[in-house]
C-alpha cells in the first residue's frame, strides 16, 4: 500500500494498493520506488499473489515473448519449471499453445502437468527432451548451456538467464562456481558457429533493465489483465513471517518449493 508519495506526484494515490519491482532491498517493511514503475493491484489478488508476479512473470515475458517469440506449436524445454519462474513461463507458454518439457525434482511433476506440461522430466537425473525443441529456458548453466545447444532445431533458441549450477551444498562455493563457469560451452557459441548451426542465444538478466523502466511497466499491466481473465495462475508455495526469513530461504535451498516463496511482515 502506498504511505506517502514524493513530490510532484498525485497524493490521491496514497491508500491504493499496489505492485513494484524493487532494485534491491525488498525485504522491508518499506521501500520506495518511481510513481512510473508502481501498478495498483487489481480487486481481489491478494499481497501474496501481488508479490508471486512482477519478477518472475516479467523474467518470464521477456525470455518468452520479447526475446523467444514463442509461438503456437512450439516445442520448448523449461529447466527448473516447478520454480516461480519456471511456473511463469509454464503459464505463458500455455497461453501461446506451445508444446512443453518441464524438467523438475520428481515429486513436482504432477503439479507442472496439471498446469500443462506435457512432458514432465526428472531433473535429478538430468532427463532431456527425446526430440529436439525451438526453445530453450535455461537458468542452469555450466554444462547444461551446451547440453542445449545440441537439443535446438534449427531456428532454436536457447535462453540463458542464472547459474544454478554454481551453487551446491549449505554455502557458497567458490569452488562449485569455478566449476559451472569453467563448464560454459564459451568457444561454442561464436557468431559463426551461430550461423552454421541456425541457432540463437539469448541472454536475460531483468536487473539490467531499469532504464526500459517504461516498457516493464506495461508488461506488468498487461500481466495483471491476464491474471483478471485467468491466463496466468501465480503460485504461493510458503508465506513465511519476517522473523523466520532464515528458513524462507532454507526452502528455497533445499528446492522443496512449487512457485513463490513470500515473506509477510
Ligand atoms: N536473469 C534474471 O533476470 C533472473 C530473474 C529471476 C530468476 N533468475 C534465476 O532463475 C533461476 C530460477 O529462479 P526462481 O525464482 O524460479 O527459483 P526457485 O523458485 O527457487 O526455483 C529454483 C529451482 O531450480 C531447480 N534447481 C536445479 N538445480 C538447482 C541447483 N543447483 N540449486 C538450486 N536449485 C536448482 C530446483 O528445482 P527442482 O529440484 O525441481 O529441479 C529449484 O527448486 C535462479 O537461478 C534465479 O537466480 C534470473
Amino acid at each position: 500500500m502506498i504511505d506517502a508519495v514524493g513530490e510532484g506526484v498525485d497524493s490521491s494515490r496514497i491508500g491504493q494498493d499496489v505492485l513494484a519491482m524493487t532494485r534491491f532491498g525488498g525485504y522491508s517493511s518499506a521501500v520506495c520506488a518511481p510513481a512510473g514503475a508502481v501498478v495498483p493491484r487489481p480487486a481481489g489478488m491478494s499481497a501474496q499473489i501481488g508479490a508471486a508476479i512482477p519478477v518472475n512473470y516479467l523474467t518470464a515475458w521477456m525470455m518468452l515473448r520479447v526475446m523467444g517469440r514463442v509461438e503456437a506449436g512450439d516445442r520448448v524445454m523449461i529447466h527448473s519449471a516447478a520454480g516461480g519462474v519456471g511456473l511463469a513461463s509454464i503459464d505463458l507458454c500455455r497461453a501461446a499453445g506451445a508444446e512443453m518439457w518441464g524438467s523438475a525434482s520428481p515429486g513436482k511433476h504432477a503439479f507442472i502437468q496439471e498446469r500443462g506440461v506435457q512432458h514432465p522430466l526428472d531433473s535429478r537425473a538430468d532427463q532431456w527432451p527425446d526430440q529436439k525443441v525451438d526453445l530453450i529456458l535455461d537458468a542452469i548453466g555450466g554444462a547444461s548451456w551446451g547440453r542445449g545447444l545440441d537439443q535446438l532445431r534449427a531456428g532454436g533458441r536457447l535462453v540463458c538467464f542464472g547459474l544454478s549450477s554454481g551453487s551446491s551444498g549449505d554455502r557458497p562455493s567458490k569452488w562449485a562456481q569455478l566449476q559451472a563457469a569453467m563448464a560454459i560451452p564459451w568457444l561454442r557459441t561464436t557468431p559463426v558457429a551461430l550461423i552454421n548451426n541456425n541457432q540463437g542465444v539469448l541472454g536475460v538478466n531483468m536487473g539490467h533493465l531499469w532504464d526500459e523502466g517504461d516498457r516493464v511497466t506495461a508488461w506488468l499491466a498487461t500481466l495483471l489483465t491476464w491474471w483478471e481473465d485467468g491466463r496466468i495462475k501465480p503460485h504461493v508455495h510458503a508465506a513465511v513471517p519476517f522473523a523466520e526469513a532464515a528458513e524462507a530461504h532454507r526452502i528455497l535451498h533445499r528446492r522443496e518449493n512449487i512457485g513463490k516463496v513470500v515473506l509477510v511482515p
